[in-house]
């Protein structure tokens, strides 16, 4: 039996470096901040850490545009910082992954600058550059933060491409040159003892060879306004189908699987290294051991459409993760592992997102619940663990995501709306508001940075409610704690990290069951001796007594949130109260 592998067991954390922990006051999250968390980081007991780009970059993108691949921004520190931060880091046992941006630079980088500088530079081809024809970009795509995806250069006279901001110009993949840099960027940290990379937008790395048009009849104002107004779910799915086919030549192109097969070649001439992908497709796992080791299961919290807004958010419901579960389990190749989320930088907050505006802190339980027993990886993102929520911003000069102030202006001048409607927009859109500062404590700032600083982005109000760490360290019934609590339970119980999933009682609606069973030998199978946990997740505010037909007459409870009269429970009449989460193992 194949031992499983450490990001097979592990569970991740999504640091966001601007607004983990700030170490020296300057209203900037850092590497010092985060060596000074490390401690938090092994009391909470996750395992490994997903660091967002901690490159230097301009931050047109909060930087998903890098400047360069193979340094630290300045305001997160020195390389020597950083070697003491992963240092710090595995001698807690925890593993650190960097997030590698492969389809595109930042337009201050040196190669894009070399590379704009004559159409003779021997970097020229290292971008995507084309001539307009008759004074109008080479086609009509669009890039996915708005505008066309062709941004013209008055200097050499051609456009440059660049599916996201056009400070963010995609690299040109099939210059064998481009790859041998990155991989060298990639080899670099991976010398250095970092254990993976997480891979951004890797969809995106190649576009159609023939620049075919996309041939959708609506302008991108004309969707954009028809999306803000359509009232019904059917109206939405056909926008979204516009959508995606107005991106269709620009995602998703040959090419793309042989880069990452060779990519996990890279990966593979070191020990234990990962590589997780910023997609859904699961063709990305390749033949199940050629390819990306893990892909999100982004289906699993798209409960409403992410792209190109929040189109709207819905709560979890058994039903919806039953069938979440079966269509991707079925869908991976043999050997692949699943990996699941349920907010990351890009979203909305969890609490936020999943809640009902009366119960949120029980559904946000049940949401980590979820994370922490479902078959595969877990990434949970940094703030979820105490509760933060998205927060709105009041003024546009507040916004640092510049697909909000994009879409403010285009509000304004495109669409005629007053500036209160464009800000109330934009500020549903922004992605600023699941990327707030770290909520340390009760104090001035939250704890992050001292009194009197401005931070990079507000600090949530919220902070002082008892949203913060240093309150709910002290509460045995805090979110924090309960977290502590159910990483341990994870970490302890051999079946919730490798057992094989069984769905039970599929019509419920209300709550969602089912079995994890793993062998004894810490490998999984099918049906069998071993540990078997039986999980209830009880998703409404109703009680229940449920009935199993299972091969065992008893459970002993590992975990309940609730209080229970007793450590074993007959199946037959198992009660369970509102939002209980229960996990026994099966006598
Ligand atoms: C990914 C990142 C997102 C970024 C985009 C462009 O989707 O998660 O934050 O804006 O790529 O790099």
């Amino acid at each position: 039996m194949t031992e499983l592998k450490w990001w097979q067991k592990a569970v991740f954390y999504q640091i966001y470096p601007r607004s983990f922990a700030d170490g020296n006051g300057d209203g900037i999250g850092d590497f010092q901040g985060m060596i000074d968390r490390l401690d938090y980081l092994q009391d909470l007991g996750i395992d490994a850490v997903w660091i967002s780009p901690h490159y230097p970059s301009p931050i047109f993108d909060c930087g998903y545009d890098i400047s360069d691949y193979t340094a630290v921004a300045p305001e997160y520190g020195t390389l020597d910082v950083f070697k003491r931060f992963l240092d710090g880091a595995h001698r807690r046992g925890i593993r650190v992954i960097l997030d590698l941006v492969l389809n595109h630079t930042s337009d201050q980088h040196p190669w894009f600058v070399e590379s704009r500088s004559s159409r003779n530079n021997p970097k020229r081809n290292w971008y995507v550059w084309l001539d307009g024809v008759d004074g109008v970009p080479p086609n009509n795509w669009l890039s996915i933060f708005g505008g066309s995806a062709w941004e013209y250069d008055q200097a050499t006279k051609q456009y440059y491409y660049h599916c996201f901001f056009k400070q963010q110009p995609d690299l040109n993949w099939h210059n064998p040159e481009v790859k041998q840099a990155m991989f060298d960027a990639a080899r670099f940290w991976l010398d250095l003892g970092v254990d993976g990379f997480r891979l951004d937008a890797i969809g995106t790395i190649f576009e159609d060879p023939a620049r075919t048009d996309h041939r959708v009849e609506l302008s991108l104002s004309e969707l954009f306004t028809a999306q803000l107004n359509a009232t019904s779910d059917e109206e939405q799915e056909r926008l979204i189908e516009q959508w995606t086919m107005m991106l269709q030549n620009q995602v998703e192109q040959p090419g793309v699987h042989e880069l990452m097969q060779e990519l996990r070649k890279v990966i593979d001439e070191y020990d234990d290294r990962v590589l997780v992908g910023e997609s859904e497709n699961v063709v990305y796992y390749g033949d199940g051991d050629n390819e990306l080791h893990l892909n999100f299961n982004f289906p699993l919290m798209n409960t409403g459409h992410p792209f190109p807004v929040w189109l709207k958010t819905k709560r979890l419901t058994p039903p919806w993760v039953r069938a979440n579960q079966q269509e991707r389990l079925a869908a991976l190749p043999p050997g692949a592992w699943p990996c699941n989320t349920l907010g990351n930088h890009d979203s909305p907050r969890v609490y936020s997102r999943y809640g009902d505006g009366q119960n949120d802190e029980a559904l946000a339980r049940i949401s980590l619940a979820l994370m922490l027993t479902l078959r595969g990886t877990p990434f949970l993102y940094n703030g979820e663990e105490i509760g933060m929520t998205d927060l709105f911003l009041e003024d546009v000069s507040q916004f640092r995501d510049n697909r909000a102030v994009w879409l403010y202006r285009v509000a304004v001048e495109e669409f005629g709306l007053t500036s209160d409607k464009a800000l109330a927009i934009a500020a549903r859109f922004s992605r600023d508001w699941c990327r707030t500062p770290m909520q340390w404590s009760s104090t001035p700032n939250g704890g992050f940075s001292p009194d009197g600083v401005s931070t990079w982005l507000p600090v949530n109000p919220n902070y002082a409610d008892g949203v913060n760490v240093a309150d709910q360290r002290d509460d045995p019934d805090s979110l924090l704690n309960f977290y502590k609590r159910m990483l341990r339970v994870r970490k302890q119980t051999p079946a919730l990290i490798t057992g094989e999933y069984t769905p039970l009682l599929e019509d419920q609606v209300d709550y969602f069951a089912f079995l994890r069973t793993s062998r004894a030998d810490g490998a999984s199978l099918k049906e069998g001796e071993g540990q078997t946990c039986l999980i209830v997740l009880n998703m409404s505010d109703r009680a229940h007594t449920l009935n199993f037909d299972l091969n065992a007459q008893a459970t002993k409870l590992l975990f309940s949130n609730c209080v229970r009269d007793s450590s074993s429970d007959d199946l037959t009449r198992l009660s369970i109260a509102p939002f209980e989460i229960y996990i026994g193992e099966l006598a």
